[in-house]
Formats: C-alpha cells, sequence, structure tokens
C-alpha cells in the first residue's frame, strides 16, 4: 500500500521524522525531475506535520530566488541573495533556525501569521546550492536541532535523486 504519511498523534518528533524519511525514500524512487520531486516534498511535509507553510525557493541566477514548488498561502515570489532568512541561507549554505521572525533583521514577512521559521538549503551532485526549503510556523520557537536534523536528512535523500 502507498505510504499516506499521516502518523498517529503520539509519536515523537524524531520518531514522526524517522517514520516520514522511510515513506519518503520509497516514495521518490525513480523520480528525478527536480519540480515534480520538490512539489511531493512540500506535500508530504505539510501532511506528516501540519506545517502552516512549507515549500521551496530556486537559485534563477546569481542574484535570485524564485518561488517553487509550496504548500499553504501565496507568498512572495523572488528573494534576493543574501536577504531575508532564504537569501541568508541561500548565502551562507547553512541551515537556518530563527524562533522568532521578529528578532531576525531583514526577515520577509509573506505571511503576518508567521512566527518562527527554519530554512535548508538543497545542493546539486557538485555541491552547489541550487535551492532553499523553507518552513514557517504560526506559533514561535517550532523548530530546533530535531527539526534541523530531521529535515536534512529528507533534503539528503532528495538530493540523491534529483538531477
Ligand atoms: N520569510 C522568508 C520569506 C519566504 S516566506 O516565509 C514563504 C524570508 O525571510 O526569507
Amino acid at each position: 500500500m502507498e505510504p499516506t504519511f499521516v502518523y498517529p498523534g503520539k509519536l515523537s518528533k524524531s520518531e514522526r521524522y524517522a517514520a516520514l524519511l522511510d515513506d519518503y525514500k520509497y516514495y521518490i524512487e525513480g523520480e528525478t525531475d527536480l519540480i515534480s520531486t520538490m512539489a511531493n516534498t512540500s506535500a508530504v511535509l505539510r501532511e506528516a506535520f501540519g506545517f502552516f507553510w512549507v515549500g521551496f525557493y530556486l537559485v534563477h541566477d546569481k542574484e535570485w530566488l524564485h518561488l517553487g514548488p509550496f504548500q499553504g498561502s501565496a507568498a512572495c515570489t523572488r528573494i534576493r541573495l543574501g536577504r531575508g532568512v532564504c537569501g541568508t541561507c541561500w548565502a551562507k549554505g547553512e541551515t537556518i533556525v530563527v524562533p522568532d521572525v521578529d528578532a531576525f533583521p531583514g526577515h520577509i514577512a509573506c505571511s503576518s501569521a508567521s512566527r518562527s521559521e527554519i530554512v535548508l538549503p538543497v545542493h546539486d551532485k557538485s555541491g552547489a546550492v541550487i535551492a532553499v526549503l523553507d518552513i514557517d510556523s504560526d506559533s514561535l520557537g517550532a523548530f530546533d536541532e530535531e527539526d534541523s536534523q530531521g529535515l536534512q536528512a529528507i533534503v539528503a535523500a532528495m538530493e540523491t535523486v534529483i538531477d
């Protein structure tokens, strides 16, 4: 049977990420298209965790990220290198956890309901950043080291299959 990505409420966060990773690997096998994989990745993350907003910004040229596949409300379409949490993640090439978006200088508010955020870089086979995965919560401090580890494992699995 195909996985549903809906897990029992009693699972801890790390157990939920582990269950998702197993199902996710099964699900993405055999699909190399970047946009298709990002679209399904957004969907399964939202389904498994109920995130407020989850999606990708793709590196468009040397200066701009463009909005890619996502789940949630309509969002800003373009983010400049080094701007906001996404542009900073791209510039630094590292995961950024923001417990309170109001305390992050230059945070770009696509929705006033967003209170905390995590952004991870996505790499191609050469190691270059080709996109960022952005996840927003409507609660303060929603993301921690467990999310960082769990999401990095999902992104690593995605990086192995995309062209
Ligand atoms: N808050 C992000 C912008 C993207 S939206 O959250 C979907 C940022 O500061 O880069």
